[in-house]
């Protein structure tokens, strides 16, 4: 498969590893990212781990007058988008914020390809968009019941997407529903790098492990779950990374439109993340147990059966390996901080 895709978000945690398996999969990258949440030297980066040029386009996806400069200069086969905000609380706090990044943003993205002749987009939704679960493993089909504006903007950009290929069928759409991203590139030169505290528990953890934080607050222990913390899917990010290439290969090869998660299918609590984390860096992390966090559900995991029918998608790598990679990534950061 040679082909041109334009990657917005590639910049980003879960953009910069889809590049570099996009990249390794044969296919053309142009990055547009806007830099508010991810650093300018993961391009460096990127081309020490790919040996290649990147292309990047500084800019942001509102606006419409950068998108078509950017479109006009590139024959691009398909995009890829990531370029969204993701924190659950923050959307509650700022839901206009939200909307325009997530839905204008995209909107005004889709107008644009759509003059450019550009009609085939791989979209990054999430679980979240399922709710509280009827059933276990969550499959596709399962009713949506977003329950913040993050999971309602997701929500809007899937049926938009609909809409456009019921409007014109030459359209065509992979709608991935994350479960929880986790873990690094193992050469430790790209991984996830939040501005502030982090939310997520995974890069909680991490610096944790690393001593920028003193404990992980465990928000609850009183949750229907085997010991009691909350359990989720967590997906390896070159996994989940991976399972871009196969949706874009569905559209470009076949173009058959699809919506599949992209999960494991096993959940694990708070407390076994913890314990994988303390096998990979080697030290006991200390923790308490808080009060449940707003919001949160008792455990989902995934329906992957979908995804390995459709797609051949399957996530290999485990826990220990999110853990690992997770740890040398943040150690290393750590290391080269403290270096005079
Ligand atoms: N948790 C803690 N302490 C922390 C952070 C989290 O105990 O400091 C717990 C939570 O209560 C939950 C689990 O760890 O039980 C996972 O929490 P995360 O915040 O890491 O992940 P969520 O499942 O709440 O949500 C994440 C993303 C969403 C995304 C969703 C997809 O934040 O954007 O996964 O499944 F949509």
């Amino acid at each position: 498969m040679s082909s041109k895709v334009l990657l917005t978000g590639g910049a980003g945690y879960i953009g910069s590893h889809t590049y570099v398996e996009l990249v390794a999969a044969g296919l053309e990258v142009v990055i547009v990212d806007n830099f508010s949440n991810a650093r300018r030297d993961v391009l460096d980066r990127l081309e020490i781990i790919t040996g290649a040029k990147v292309t990047c386009y500084e800019g942001d996806v509102l606006d419409a007058g950068f998108l078509d400069q950017v479109l006009a200069e590139n024959a691009f086969d398909a995009a890829v988008h990531y370029a969204g905000k993701k924190a659950v609380g923050e959307s509650v706090e700022n839901p206009l914020d939200y909307f325009r990044t997530n839905c204008v943003g995209f909107s005004t993205l889709l107008a644009a390809l759509d003059e450019a002749d550009v009609r085939r987009v791989v979209f990054s939704s999430t679980a979240t968009v399922y709710g509280k679960p009827d059933i276990l493993p969550l499959p596709e089909n399962h009713a949506t019941r977003p329950e913040s504006p993050y999971a309602e903007n997701k929500l809007i950009c899937e049926t938009l997407l609909r809409q456009l290929k019921t409007s014109d069928d030459r359209w065509s759409y992979g709608i991935l529903r994350y479960f929880n991203p986790a873990g690094a590139h193992p050469s430790s030169l790209i991984g996830e790098d939040p501005n502030d505290i982090p939310n997520n528990l995974m890069p909680y953890i991490a610096r944790v492990a690393t001593g920028d934080l003193a404990r992980l607050r465990v928000f609850g222990d009183d949750y229907d779950t085997p010991d009691g913390t909350g359990v989720r899917d967590y997906i390896h990010v070159v996994d989940l990374a991976k399972g871009h290439i196969q949706s874009l290969r569905k559209l470009i090869d076949k173009d058959e439109s699809h919506i599949v998660n992209l999960s494991t299918g096993t959940g694990y609590s708070v407390l076994d993340m913890l314990r994988a984390y303390e096998k990979a860096c080697g030290k006991t992390l200390p923790y308490e147990v808080t009060g449940r966090r707003a919001g949160d559900i008792d455990g989902f995991w995934g329906d992957p059966t979908l995804a390995s029918n459709l797609l051949g998608f399957k996530a290999v790598r485990d826990l220990d390996d999110m853990c690992q990679t997770s740890w040398n990534w943040v150690s290393r950061k750590t290391n080269s901080r403290n270096r005079p």
